[in-house]
């Protein structure tokens, strides 16, 4: 079976191809950071304008590096949410037009459920159950994934979540939007010692994250010091260091109350050289497994689109005839 995904919650407009045979046969992206880059942000209305500018051309990219004509796809799934109202009703008019232009079944998909099984993608496969971390631009949760569809969550971030606090903390570095890649780069020049801002929440019993502190540690680091490109280094490493103890704290906590062995990292802050390493060493000294993606599956991409959907199908997921978007959307529902 071959499913044509479609991903445009936000600022990346996705389109791949996922065979069940023979699995990835194309994968396509146009980033809009350039266009957002100016204003420090995603502009909603820019980026719907945007994606209606570049899917349909880019479908027809895709299908071509994949050798596929329309005939020969076997269903569309499409981003249904969470994300960006305008942006995701683009992806899911077209996905929904197409499917049933082809007369093809069409698969909504939650953004979150493609994050955490993008991991599948790659050759080694986790096994259910297993914890999965997700760090996202917009979401830091814990969650417990039984199998397709049954994901309990354990815990989330009662206020930033982490891609957003590394966001930020970027721009108060003078870094451009999204600065969390560039925060990371400066932060291997940084100086261990010179700064050791707080792990939030890691005394509390919970799996709850709270990272907007972290953030205004960094803001006074950056007022109180001189700031030179050493300094900056130093605030970016300090910063990188807190999260990453945070978020391997609370991973560790989850595996213990679970009593599962397997980890699976997921969503663009697992793209997180630093992160992928620690907790690699992390799970090799519990002897348990962990799991991500290669970097450019873990930020938004067509291909976890295409993939989930294939999942999904097999669940027997079908969309009816409307075209419905939740730009909130719990990974529990
Ligand atoms: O999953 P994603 O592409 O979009 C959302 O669903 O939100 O995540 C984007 C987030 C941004 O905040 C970005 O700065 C962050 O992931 N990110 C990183 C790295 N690469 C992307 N954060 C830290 N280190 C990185 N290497
Ligand atoms: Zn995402």
């Amino acid at each position: 079976m071959r499913v044509l995904g479609i991903e445009t919650s936000c600022d990346e407009t996705g389109v791949a191809i996922y065979d069940s045979e023979s699995g990835l046969l194309a994968d396509q992206l146009y980033s809009q950071v350039k266009l957002h880059v100016q204003y420090g942000g995603v502009v909603p209305e820019l980026a719907s304008r945007d994606h209606i500018r570049k899917i349909v051309p880019l479908i027809q990219t895709t299908l071509k590096e994949a050798c596929v004509s329309p005939q020969e796809i076997d269903a569309v799934s499409y981003t249904a949410g969470p994300g960006l109202m305008g942006a995701l009703l683009v992806g899911a008019s077209v996905g929904r037009a197409l499917a049933f232009a082809w007369n093809v079944p069409a698969v909504p998909v939650h953004h979150m459920e493609a994050h955490l099984l993008a991991p599948m993608l790659e050759d080694q496969v986790p096994d259910f159950p297993f914890i999965a971390l997700l760090v996202s631009g917009g979401h830091t949760q814990l969650v417990q994934v039984n199998e397709i569809g049954k994901y309990a969550l354990l815990g989330e971030s009662l206020d930033d979540a982490v891609g957003e606090a590394f966001d930020k903390t970027a721009k108060l570095l003078g870094l451009e939007y999204p600065g969390g890649a560039m925060l990371a780069h400066l932060a291997q020049q940084g100086h261990p010692n010179r700064f050791i801002f707080p792990r939030p929440m890691i005394n509390r019993p919970g799996l709850d994250f709270s990272f907007s502190g972290l953030k205004t540690a960094a803001a006074l680091a950056i007022r109180a010091n001189h700031e030179d490109e050493q300094t900056r280094c130093d605030i970016a490493y300090a910063f990188e260091k807190a999260v990453i103890d945070t978020l391997a704290i609370k991973s560790e906590l989850a595996l213990e109350k679970t009593g599962l062995t397997r980890l699976v990292l997921a969503g663009g802050v697992s793209a997180n050289e630093k992160l992928r390493s620690t907790l690699s060493v992390i799970m090799h000294a519990r002897q348990g497994q962990v799991f991500y993606a290669r970097p450019q599956f873990c930020t938004d991409n067509g291909a976890m689109i295409a993939y989930a959907g294939w999942r999904r199908i097999q669940e027997g997921s079908r969309s009816d005839l409307s075209i419905s978007v939740h730009p909130k959307w719990a990974l529990s529902q």
